[in-house]
């Protein structure tokens, strides 16, 4: 299949690189030559650290990329099935580059977008025939993650759909299908990681590095979450939980945390700045936890409980299937087990009664169990098996 992609940039230059390795011929078009440039050796590095390391021969190297084309010229896209538009995330932006596209393309040329927080439904507004739009959400970075969530929207066509679902397949991906709302399954369910440990810390229950150490001694999760934060930057997470907190029409659930906003103020983004929540600079040593299990279980278990019932929203409201769900969350951002899975494990009754006493005590709405959460553990029921 023919693939474009439009904007060099960290995500644009490696699904170019993934649809390549799937021997896709591709063309990657930015309005920056310089980004194309930088694309291109960055890709050369890439795959010669796969030679060596002895993942892929000389051959498929050259192969791979001889596969891509760069270009800084829309109408080089002309004979592309699919492109995937993985530009700045501004709305009035993607109109027009969409609407542009679609005067370059066959009729039958799906146009997909990579956006995070924009809505597929509008992005799609534009076009003379919106059946064709899709969202197609890789993560970063897009050749090693295997999660994409493939969001269609009300004016997606089902062949689109099914189109899509096969190549993402053929791109050897996890692909999970969800509805067209904010955050879409990922960056909705994954909320309370981030937000329910900077509530906290603003207790003042706990340091940072302690309910870092929760989360993953104890959680066993990757990175706790201001250890996260810090990676991803403070400024980019902190946008998403804003843009996530209006687009649900400010729901206290996703409220964001002034103790983040002073540190994106502040300049503190994380490693990329030196420093964030913690110090990064060269010599500086990382604060010690305190490490009383007591103390860890309980910050983990309140945490858990809160990511536990956003997943179940997500399949209540019919976001996406529960398997979907769980794939997102072990696949998108490497979470330990499947949200739902864990919640049979601890059992739904507990999740149920610990929400319970978080809402009793603060009288919160954030804290308020879901619906369906009642409802199984009123039939006594499980999510898988
Ligand atoms: P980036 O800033 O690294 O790259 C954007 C590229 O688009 C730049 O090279 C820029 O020159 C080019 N560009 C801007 N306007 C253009 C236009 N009209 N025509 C052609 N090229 C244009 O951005 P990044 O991080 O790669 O994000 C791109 C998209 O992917 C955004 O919609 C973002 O929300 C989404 N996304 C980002 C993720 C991330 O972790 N960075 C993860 C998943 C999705």
């Amino acid at each position: 299949m023919k693939v474009g992609v439009l904007g060099a940039g960290t995500m644009g230059a490696g699904i170019a690189q993934v649809a390549a390795q799937n021997n896709c011929e591709v063309v990657l078009v930015d309005l920056s030559q310089d980004m194309l440039t930088k694309a291109e050796n960055n890709l050369d590095k890439v795959l010669s650290r796969l030679v060596e390391k002895g993942t892929l021969s000389e051959d498929d190297k050259i192969n791979i990329q001889g596969r891509i084309s760069y270009s800084t010229d829309v109408r080089d896209f002309k004979s592309s099935a699919l492109i995937i538009e993985a530009i700045v995330e501004n709305l009035d932006v993607k109109h027009k580059v969409f609407a542009d596209l679609e005067s370059i393309v066959s009729n039958e040329c799906i146009l997909a977008s990579n956006t995070s927080s924009l809505s597929i439904a509008s992005i799609g507004s534009v076009l003379k025939n919106p059946s064709r739009v899709i969202g197609i959400h890789f993560f970063n970075p897009a050749p090693l993650m295997p999660l994409v969530e493939i969001i269609p929207a009300v004016q997606t066509s089902e062949e689109t759909l099914a189109t899509t679902k096969a190549l993402i397949s053929n791109w050897k991906k996890v692909g999970v299908i969800c509805k067209d709302t904010p955050g879409f399954i990922v960056n909705r369910v994954a909320r309370p990681f981030y937000g329910e440990a900077l509530r906290i810390y603003e207790e003042g229950i706990a340091d940072f590095a302690t309910i870092d150490w929760a989360m993953t001694s104890i959680g066993g999760f990757r990175m706790g979450p201001f250890t996260l934060m810090d990676y991803i930057g403070n400024d980019v997470n902190y946008a998403v939980t804003e843009s996530v907190f209006a687009s649900f029409y400010f729901d206290p659930r996703f409220k964001p945390s002034f103790t983040q906003k002073r540190h994106k103020e502040a300049g503190f983004y994380g490693k990329k700045t030196g420093r964030g929540y913690y110090n990064y600079a060269e010599g500086v040593e990382l604060p010690k936890p305190t490490e009383q299990k007591e103390l860890g279980e309980k910050i983990f278990n309140r945490i858990l409980v809160m990511l536990i019932n956003e997943a179940i929203d997500a399949v209540f409201l019919n976001v996406a299937t529960k398997e979907d769900v769980d794939l997102a969350m072990t696949n998108g951002v490497n979470y330990p087990k499947g949200l739902l899975k864990w919640a049979d494990e601890i059992g739904l009754k507990n999740v149920l009664s610990q929400l319970e006493e978080l809402f009793e005590e603060y009288g919160e709405d954030r804290y308020r169990p879901n619906p369906l959460l009642r409802r199984m553990v009123k039939n006594n029921q499980h999510f898988f098996n």
